[in-house]
């Protein structure tokens, strides 16, 4: 860099008229660092404070039922068995209230057919679209809630520089993130497994790889690598470093950059499956199209690039219509689009747009961090159900994919 910048001082000309001070100078941004800093640090305060930290919800008899497919009766009946946990009884009156972990035992005990096969691995799910706003982030939280719920041990990734999935995990990506809680070592080659990025959650059941804003660098470092390292396979560093967990957990959830990135690719890789959040309007379905067409470029060119294996295919596919405003008039046409471009690929249900999901990102939250909706009932039981009935088609496609992978292995 230095060789670039011409000597100062040297022969510059005498002249009684001083140049114009350019008014935003480096030292001025450099202020404005230093109290953006501190700011940060204040509010890091705030968040440390015990009371400000996240907490993940408590669940009646009537939701642990429901999701184990039992009636309440059927819970009452295995609680005197005492081989599950009991939860505690609230103080007002004979309710019992239960944890996320006691949840999460009955879960895998009653969902068994669902859990994934002792000798099986982890399915990896990219969510991604190169768009930003498409609900992405949401989705991935929403999946890695909704199926640790059901049972599944989770490890989500954050690979977007921005934190919004890390920000959603109770974590503030400026201050509590540092470089070997991220992909970044992976990505520069100092680390090859991603083990030593993992870190437990607020939630049982997800761990998190976290991402903070000087992951950017990693869209310089996997290129470099691949001019130094002869045989180095820029795409396919996030899938390998991966491996070791594949064990370890059930589902492994990426969110990514709403852009074609390096990191983009190399989730994508990584993935078994994909989903495609896409909202019913013209630019977002526009966008949508320039996904497919890069992804189909540049998986070609890769493939032909990696001799020595087959070329790359998801086990599954999925695109969501996100954010579905149904007072839009425009809607019912894009979505018709939609549905007639991505047919059998289009999931078979909708996520209303809805102030639940709304208010509750102000707060760095889902629909599944709610522990009492203080709104219209209705409102929430809709979103609810739609975002459940997501998780599970997903969870389906999981199952699938576990199948296919004993297929392959005879
Ligand atoms: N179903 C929904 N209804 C209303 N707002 C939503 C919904 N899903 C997501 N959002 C909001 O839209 C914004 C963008 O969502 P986000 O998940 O961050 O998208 P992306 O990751 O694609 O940029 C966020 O403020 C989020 O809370
Ligand atoms: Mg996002």
């Amino acid at each position: 860099m230095s060789a670039l910048v011409p000597p100062v001082g040297g022969n510059q000309v005498s002249t009684d008229i001083a140049p114009p001070r350019p008014t935003i100078n480096m030292e001025r941004i450099a202020g404005l660092a230093a109290r953006a800093g501190s700011m940060v640090e204040q509010i890091r305060g705030m968040l440390l404070a015990p009371e400000a930290r996240k907490t993940a919800p408590t669940y009646s008899t009537a939701q642990l039922a429901a999701l184990c497919g039992m009636d309440k009766a059927h819970i009452a009946y295995r609680i005197t068995k005492e081989d599950l946990p009991a939860g505690r009884l609230s103080p007002s009156g004979g309710k019992r209230v239960f944890g996320l972990d006691e949840l999460r035992r009955w879960t895998r005990t009653y969902r068994g057919e669902k859990m994934r096969p002792a000798d099986r691995k982890a399915i990896t799910i990219a969510v991604g679209n190169f768009k930003g706003g498409v609900a992405k982030t949401t989705t991935a939280m929403i999946l890695a809630q909704g199926l640790s719920l059901r049972g599944h041990r989770v490890l989500a990734i954050d690979t977007d520089p921005q934190g919004s999935l890390t920000t959603l995990h109770g974590l503030l990506p400026e201050a509590e993130v540092t470089e070997d809680m991220t992909i970044g070592p992976l990505c520069d080659g100092t680390q090859s497994d991603i083990r030593y990025a993992i870190r437990s959650t607020y939630w049982d059941g997800i761990d998190l790889v976290a991402a903070a804003p000087f992951l950017f660098s990693a869209e310089f470092a996997l290129p470099a690598r691949q001019m130094q390292e002869p045989g180095a396979k820029f795409w396919d560093v996030l899938n390998m470093g991966l491996e070791s967990v594949r064990d370890l957990y059930d589902v492994i959830v990426i969110d990514t950059p709403p852009s074609l990135s390096y990191v983009t690719i190399n989730a994508l890789w990584a993935a078994n499956g994909i989903v495609v959040p896409v909202p019913p309007s013209g630019l977002d379905f526009a966008s949508s199209a320039q996904f497919w067409s890069l992804l189909a470029d540049l998986g070609g060119n890769l493939d032909g690039q990696s001799k020595d294996r087959e070329g790359k295919a998801f086990d599954f596919l999925h695109v969501l219509l996100s954010r579905v405003d149904a007072s839009d008039p425009a809607m019912p046409a894009v979505r018709q689009w939609i549905q007639a471009t991505y047919g059998e690929y289009t999931l078979p249900v909708e996520i209303p747009k809805t102030s639940v999901t709304s208010n509750k990102a102000a707060e760095f939250a889902t629909v599944y961090d709610v522990q009492k909706y203080e709104g219209a009932a209705k409102t929430y039981k809709r979103a609810v159900e739609a975002y459940d009935s997501f998780v599970e088609l997903v969870e389906q496609s999981m199952v699938g994919a576990w199948q296919g992978q004993g297929r392959a292995h005879r």
